[in-house]
């Protein structure tokens, strides 16, 4: 071994994340100092005299953050997600920053949470759990649907949208996808999506977020939807128009909606605010829906996803330090393929 000693400010650190990449670099040994704040414009000075900056999804890796980062020595910027759309990936190449990402880590954590939500939805356990620790022992509100003999429509079929599918044809469903490659090996039928609208009783998306997919479940795609339908967003908040979804929901065309991720999510999620007014009047309205189940961007944590998150970003440090080729590499011209 090399003497691996690149300096890793690794910003946004969370307690489990000082704890994965502790045991995680125990036999690699880089210097990684754990940095509260989101890397955005106004923190990236804290990562002055480190040749990485470790950086997570809701950073705002733009264009002032990457120069104050090039300024204080960074040369490379560790991504510990798959996503890459909050960062500015032109500019870093202008600034001849190298950009690094972990593409897989545990498709199994996000595609199970995703059905964690459509369970939690259709048999109303968070009502459910409410309501008996109150001593309201009442069925009442509480009827669900057999997921046996549904249809799921699901867009996107990459490595989290194929373990969807899998999982549903477990329970029986009928399993329509759609993506712009088709996977063979898919456990799913391909269709069009207003075929999928038409007829989908649920639908998960699992598509990257990019200028083609952003507002993709908009006011439009949703008015053709079956009345009713389920609708679950682990992939990027901003796959969905927010607004058209709350119209939806009040119409109850949409029968019930389950976020893990939300599009004005950043400085919210991740964050204790329990003391806090909530400033957000869109997320706010749509947590008052009995029927929309919303969790702070959690489907990745799982220990299995946190551990190779730790073990393939301190991989990618490595690479780099070591000249190799940086398999995990994002390019800029990644920015206009879908
Ligand atoms: P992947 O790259 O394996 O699959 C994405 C699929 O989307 C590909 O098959 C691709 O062909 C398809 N696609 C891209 N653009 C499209 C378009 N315009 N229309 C239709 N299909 C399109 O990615 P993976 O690992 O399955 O992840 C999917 C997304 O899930 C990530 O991009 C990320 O945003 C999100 N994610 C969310 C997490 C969470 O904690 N909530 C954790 C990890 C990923």
């Amino acid at each position: 071994m090399t003497n691996q000693r690149m300096k890793v400010a690794l910003f946004d650190a969370h307690g489990y994340d000082r704890e994965s990449f502790t045991a995680a670099n125990e036999h690699v040994g880089h210097q990684i100092t754990f940095v509260e704040p989101r890397l955005t414009g106004e923190t990236a000075p804290l990562a002055a005299g480190h040749d990485v900056a470790c950086s997570f999804v809701n950073d705002r890796v733009n264009e002032a953050a990457l120069a104050a980062l090039q300024q204080g020595g960074v040369r490379l910027i560790a991504l510990r997600s798959a996503g890459y759309n909050h960062v500015d990936l032109t500019a870093a190449a202008r600034l001849g920053l190298k950009i690094v990402r972990v593409p897989e880590y545990s498709p199994y954590a996000v595609a199970e949470h995703a059905v964690a939500l459509v369970l939690a939805l259709n048999r109303k356990i968070h009502r459910a759990y409410a309501r008996v620790r109150e001593w309201n022992f009442s069925l009442e509100g509480l009827v669900g649907f057999d997921l046996h003999g549904k249809t799921v429509g699901l867009i996107g079929t990459g490595k989290i949208g194929r373990v969807a599918a899998s999982i549903f044809r477990g329970f029986g469903c009928r399993v329509l996808a759609y993506d712009v490659k088709q996977d063979a090996q898919a456990a799913a039928q391909y269709a069009d999506l207003a075929t999928i609208y038409r007829e989908a009783d649920i639908l998960s998306l699992h598509v990257p977020l990019t200028p083609a997919t952003h507002h993709m479940i908009d006011e439009k795609a949703l008015s053709t939807m079956k009345r009713g339908i389920m609708l679950i967003n682990t992939g990027r908040g901003a796959l969905i128009d927010s607004r058209a979804l709350i119209t939806s929901l009040k119409t109850g065309h949409v029968g019930a909606a389950g976020l893990d991720v939300y599009e004005e999510e950043e400085g919210i999620f991740f964050r204790d605010l329990s003391d806090k007014v909530l400033q957000d009047d869109v997320l706010a309205r749509l947590l008052t829906f009995p029927n929309v189940l919303v969790t702070s961007h959690q489907a990745f944590l799982t220990r299995e996803a946190l551990s190779n998150i730790a073990t393939t970003t301190l991989a990618n440090i490595t690479a780099f330090e070591r000249g190799e080729k940086l398999e995990n590499e994002v390019l800029a011209q990644q920015l206009i393929q879908p």
